[in-house]
């Protein structure tokens, strides 16, 4: 079974998804590690509630981006980690850990790639009016929410629609999504996926 490691900055909901999904037998890995770079960030207090290790960085404190990831990546190896699941980690992959773990670290990203990559997508998407956008899971490479796709799931947005509104409905589906995403991709022998 793969041990994953999360790397999320924030609430934490998506790690919350993933970890239930494990603890229910739907997605077929080992939750093992929480990354975190916000030190106070919600997604640590859910990790220590479900038992998993987790890990506060605080990127500023390191010299570069290298140290860093270094650091990071030290921690992945102590806990035997397998593969990088980022949820809501609001940082670009660097080259120290994209070499370590190439071809194995995904994100999720909220809105039907290629549109509306990087900060607030959500924002993005109502600014521009679109009347569908979705959910993107792809491989992390080194651009911004460049890499190869996995699964997209679009998503109406309703003449309504607020922030608020459209980022509960973006979030119920990357709750199922994510884990049902990532279970299929681990059953895939040798991790070839669309790639
Ligand atoms: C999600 O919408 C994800 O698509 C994006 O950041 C958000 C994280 O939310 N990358 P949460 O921290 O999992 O609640």
């Amino acid at each position: 079974m793969k041990r994953i490691a999360i790397f999320a900055s924030g609430s934490g909901s998506n790690f919350q998804a993933i970890v239930d999904a494990c603890q229910e037998g739907l997605l077929d890995a080992e939750p093992a590690l929480l990354i975190c770079d916000k030190p106070g960030a919600y997604a640590i207090e859910r990790a220590e509630r479900a038992g998993i290790p987790a890990v506060a960085f605080v990127p500023r404190e390191y010299p570069n981006k290298a140290a860093y990831e270094n650091a990071v990546l030290q921690q992945l190896q102590v806990h035997r980690i397998d593969f990088i699941v980022l949820a809501g980690y609001m940082r670009l992959i660097g080259p120290t850990l994209l070499s370590a773990y190439k071809g194995r670290i995904v994100n999720i990203h909220p809105s039907l790639l290629p549109a509306f990559p990087g900060l607030d997508a959500i924002g993005q998407a109502l600014e521009y009016g679109v009347k569908v956008t979705g959910i993107t899971i792809h491989f992390v490479d080194e651009g911004m929410d460049t890499g190869p796709i996995i699964a997209q799931v679009p998503i109406e947005v309703a003449a309504g629609d607020t922030r608020e509104s459209l980022q509960k409905k973006i979030h119920d589906i990357e709750h199922i999504f994510y884990p049902k995403t990532l279970h299929q991709l681990f059953s895939i022998k040798g991790e070839k996926i669309t790639r």
